[in-house]
């Protein structure tokens, strides 16, 4: 049952939605948005926009849309802002992205897009080394991470916002371990204060947020808002964060059948994937430190999922290769192609493809709207540091120490909506289910 001191506060008032990033995957969620409310398309993808949620016994028939159980903020009631190393505005940026149909969906809304103009980033060359960007703030970070929390409070005023969200859909940035520098906040803000190397761009918008009290969310695989410094922030002061790296294209696939696989008991020799894409993100992740820090994220995902540990026989010695090729014709539409090498019954060899022809952003950009949506009622219902019932969006979970993520989506959605549930004082469906055969039989029994 609920904690009352967790029901959600009513969603009054607009919702400003801050994207780190004015690239591919933020401007088809921001276009998307907005052709969704002028009823223009529909925002298929989207959870908290098309999701219903079942609730009590099957024999109840409550099965409302998450929308209609949960108070959410409403798409009439978000506004946007980004930051971006280029000075592009969202029109432009969509055009430049080639992710969606000029004359269908950009070209109607043309004025709604050039209304958002990014705000200078908060950018290093170091971290994100295929990039060159013109639109940056000067000094040095703590100047960035002072200048953006001025940012954050300067667009809640001037858009007349109730809340805020910030979601990063910047560049993937290099590879970076985690260090002295991100254990606590002092040393943190220590080496804020040093320019140290350890203090990443996107780290500096997520402490940012945290201080100003808006919840942050991570789309991409850099550590971020992953550091202990600023989980811990985060929870002192019931700031919901959660990340990292959107779950979309193959990763997504591998999550739903790697979980059958197990669930049968059929092993697996190798999981050989690669992918061909000619967006912007490819030609970053073309940089082999940039694609370090995307690699780390993919692979660790079958591993849990498997658990070689517990079943060596099926999962001891399997051999799983990700390769990400920039391959400019390609654009955003991007080629993941799977080859899975299983066993079956007393160990014959079997396979499996996957052509995934997918559009990374069309993937990406709802997750963006349902992690501000749900962060947003995260904060209204008191609920700060990791939101672990998000995972279903995330390839990377972020989790409390000591816990290992679930990677599996089935889990994740479970987790996701007895989440809800439990906000609204619902029971939780544990799918047991036989309480419709045990009554009937004790029935007859005349028990
Ligand atoms: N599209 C997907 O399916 C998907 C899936 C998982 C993760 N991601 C991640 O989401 C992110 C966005 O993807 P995309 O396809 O929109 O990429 P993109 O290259 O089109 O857009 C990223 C934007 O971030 C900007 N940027 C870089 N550093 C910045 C900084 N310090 N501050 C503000 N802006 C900065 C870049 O100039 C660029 O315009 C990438 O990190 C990508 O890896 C995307």
């Amino acid at each position: 049952m609920r904690n009352d001191q967790h029901a959600p506060r009513p969603a009054t008032g607009k919702l400003g939605v801050l994207l780190p990033g004015l690239g591919a995957v933020s401007t088809t969620f921001i276009a998307g948005v907005e052709l969704a409310r002028r009823g223009m398309a529909p925002p298929i993808g989207s959870v908290t926009q098309m999701a219903h949620i079942r609730l009590g016994k099957r024999t109840d028939g409550r099965n409302p849309k998450i929308s209609e159980f949960v108070p959410l903020a409403q798409l009439d009631d978000l506004v946007f802002g980004a930051w971006d190393p280029f000075p592009q505005d969202a029109y432009e940026s969509a055009l430049n992205a080639g992710v969606l149909d000029r004359h269908e969906h950009i070209e109607p809304i043309k004025d709604f897009l050039q209304s958002i103009k990014p705000m200078p980033a908060a950018f290093d060359q170091n971290y994100v080394k295929r990039l060159e960007g013109i639109n940056v703030k000067p000094g040095r970070k703590r100047d960035w991470a002072e200048a953006l929390r001025e940012d954050i409070r300067r667009f809640r005023e001037e858009k007349g916002c109730d809340r805020l969200v910030m979601v990063w859909c910047g560049s993937t940035e290099i590879y970076l371990q985690k260090g002295p520098a991100h254990e606590t906040i002092e040393a943190f803000e220590a080496a804020i204060d040093a320019d140290d190397d350890q203090i990443a761009p996107s780290m500096l918008y997520a402490y940012a947020a945290i201080m100003e009290g808006v919840p942050y969310a991570n789309g991409a695989p850099n550590l971020s808002v992953d550091i202990p410094a600023l989980t811990k922030l985060a929870q002192e002061r019931g700031v919901p964060i959660a990340g990292k790296d959107f779950k979309t294209g193959q990763t997504l696939m591998k999550t739903i059948i790697a979980p059958g696989l197990k669930a049968r008991m059929l092993g697996l020799e190798g999981w050989f994937s690669t992918n061909i894409l000619g967006n912007r993100d490819g030609e970053v992740l073309d940089d082999p430190a940039s694609f370090k820090t995307k690699e780390e994220s993919k692979l660790s995902v079958l591993e849990h999922i498997l658990q070689p540990a517990a079943y060596p026989e099926l999962y001891g010695k399997f051999s799983h290769v990700v390769r990400i090729n920039y391959y400019p014709p390609r654009g955003d539409a991007k080629e993941g192609w799977d080859s899975i090498d299983i066993k079956g019954w007393l160990g014959y060899p079997m396979q499996i493809k996957v052509d995934f022809l997918c559009r990374d952003s069309i993937l990406a950009a709802p997750i963006v709207l349902d992690l501000a949506i749900f962060l947003d009622l995260a904060s209204r219902s008191s609920m700060g540091g990791i939101q672990e019932w998000l995972s279903f969006y995330l390839k990377s979970p972020q989790t409390a120490e000591g816990l290992y993520p679930e990677h599996d989506l089935f889990i994740q959605q479970m987790k996701l909506k007895n989440t809800l549930r439990w906000l609204m004082g619902e029971e939780q469906i544990t799918h047991l289910g036989l309480e419709y055969y045990l009554d009937h039989a004790e029935s007859m029994a005349g028990v």
